[in-house]
C-alpha cells in the first residue's frame, strides 16, 4: 500500500473537486492506497496542514466550485527553501507520491521539487487553458460558458442603446477564453495578448457595422492585452511573480469612444468566471484527470503530468508541460476574425 498526497495550488478553478474526488476514490477503491489531503496548496505542505481523506470525505462534492482542500499562492521556493521546507510533512505522513493539481506557477514549483527528489504527478488546472503538452485543461469550459452567457446578455442591452460594449475576460497572458467566447457568442472584435492590436482598425470594424445598421458592437478583451500607447499598467505581482490583472478595458474604452463616436461601456467579468458549479464537461474532464493521476501514482510513475491527448489521458514529462505557456494558434484566431466586419 502507498500513501498518496493531494494538493490544489494557485488560483481555484471549477472542476477541482471532481479531480480530488476521483484521486481519492480511485486510489482507495481500486488501488487500496491511502490518501492524505494537503490543505491550502504548498502552504499546507510547508506547514504540516493535512487531513486524511476517505471515500466518504469526497461524496457529494462533484458539483461544487472551489476546492475542499483550499488553495494559496504561497510557494516553497519563494516562502521556503524548496524541498527542505516540505520534507518534514512528507516524512510525517509517509507520503509516497504527491498529486499536484495546479496551473503553470504551481507546476513549475512541482518540477523543481521533483528535480530535488519529490515524487510528483501533476494535473493541469486552469481556466486559462494555457498549459503546454495537454490539449485542454479543466475549468476552461466553465469559464467560456460564463463569458458566453454574459456576452449574450450584454448584446441585447447594447443593441437597445446603440452602444459599444467591451467585455473583459480572464486569461492572464493568453487569449483562450476570449477567443472561444467570441466565437460562441458572435463577438464583433477580439483583443488577445498573442496578437498586437491597432485601435484604429478596431474602430474601423465598429464604424462599418454601425453604418450598415447594426446597433451594437461587442469587443471581447483579454485581460492581458497591452493598454493603449503610453498608458501605465498596474504592477502588483503575486508569489509566482504574476501581475495582478483586471481593468485594461477601462483604459481602451475612451479611445474607442473618441474614434468611433459611439458610447462605449465596459464590463469586467473577473472572478465570476472561476466561481460556481462546473459544467458537465469539466466534471467529466476533471474526473478523467483524477482517475488517471491515481493510476499513474499507483504505478509509481512520477515526474510526470497527466495530459489529455484526444480521447486519451497520458503521462507526459512535467518538464514538457512547463517548457512554455501555450497560446491561441493562428487558425483558431482566424476562425474568430472570419465573422468580424
Ligand atoms: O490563472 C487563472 C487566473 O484566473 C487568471 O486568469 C487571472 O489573471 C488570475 O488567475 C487571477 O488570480 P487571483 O485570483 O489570484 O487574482
Amino acid at each position: 500500500m502507498s500513501v498518496i498526497g493531494v494538493l490544489t495550488g494557485g488560483g481555484d478553478c471549477p472542476g477541482l473537486n471532481a479531480v480530488i474526488r476521483a484521486v481519492v476514490s480511485r486510489s482507495v477503491s481500486t488501488h487500496d492506497n491511502d490518501v492524505v489531503g494537503i490543505l491550502n496548496g504548498w502552504e499546507g505542505l510547508m506547514r504540516g496542514q493535512t487531513k486524511h481523506l476517505d471515500r466518504d470525505d469526497v461524496r457529494g462534492i462533484i458539483a461544487k466550485g472551489g476546492t475542499i482542500l483550499g488553495t494559496s499562492r504561497l510557494d516553497p521556493y519563494v516562502h521556503g527553501d524548496g524541498y527542505a521546507s516540505v520534507a518534514k510533512t512528507i516524512q510525517a505522513n509517509d507520503i509516497d507520491v504527491v498529486v499536484v493539481i495546479g496551473g503553470d506557477g504551481t507546476l513549475r514549483s512541482a518540477l523543481k521539487l521533483a528535480e530535488e527528489g519529490l515524487p510528483v504527478v501533476g494535473v493541469p488546472k486552469t481556466i486559462d487553458n494555457d498549459i503546454a503538452a495537454t490539449d485542454v485543461t479543466f475549468g476552461f469550459d466553465t469559464a467560456v460558458q460564463i463569458a458566453t452567457e454574459a456576452i449574450d446578455r450584454l448584446t441585447t442591452t447594447a443593441e437597445a442603446h446603440n452602444r459599444v460594449m467591451l467585455v473583459e475576460v480572464m486569461g492572464r497572458t493568453k487569449g483562450w477564453i476570449a477567443t472561444y467566447a467570441t466565437i460562441a457568442a458572435g463577438g464583433d472584435a477580439l483583443l488577445i495578448p498573442e496578437v498586437p492590436y491597432d485601435i484604429n482598425e478596431v474602430a474601423k470594424i465598429i464604424k462599418a457595422r454601425h453604418r450598415r445598421g447594426h446597433r451594437y458592437s461587442i469587443v471581447v478583451v483579454s485581460e492581458g492585452v497591452e493598454p493603449p500607447d503610453d498608458e501605465a499598467v498596474a504592477e502588483q505581482v503575486d508569489a509566482f511573480g504574476f501581475k495582478r490583472l483586471g481593468g485594461v478595458a477601462y483604459q481602451i474604452a475612451p479611445h474607442l469612444e473618441r474614434i468611433t463616436g459611439f458610447e462605449t461601456r465596459v464590463t469586467v467579468l473577473g472572478h465570476l468566471q472561476r466561481g460556481g458549479t462546473p459544467t458537465a464537461y469539466d466534471r467529466v474532464l476533471g474526473t478523467r484527470f483524477g482517475v488517471a493521476a491515481a493510476d499513474i501514482a499507483a504505478r509509481g510513475e512520477t515526474g510526470v503530468m497527466v495530459a489529455a491527448r484526444g480521447m486519451e489521458m497520458v503521462p507526459v514529462p512535467l518538464a514538457d508541460a512547463c517548457a512554455e505557456i501555450r497560446g491561441v494558434d493562428d487558425a483558431l484566431y482566424n476562425t474568430a476574425t472570419t465573422f468580424f466586419g
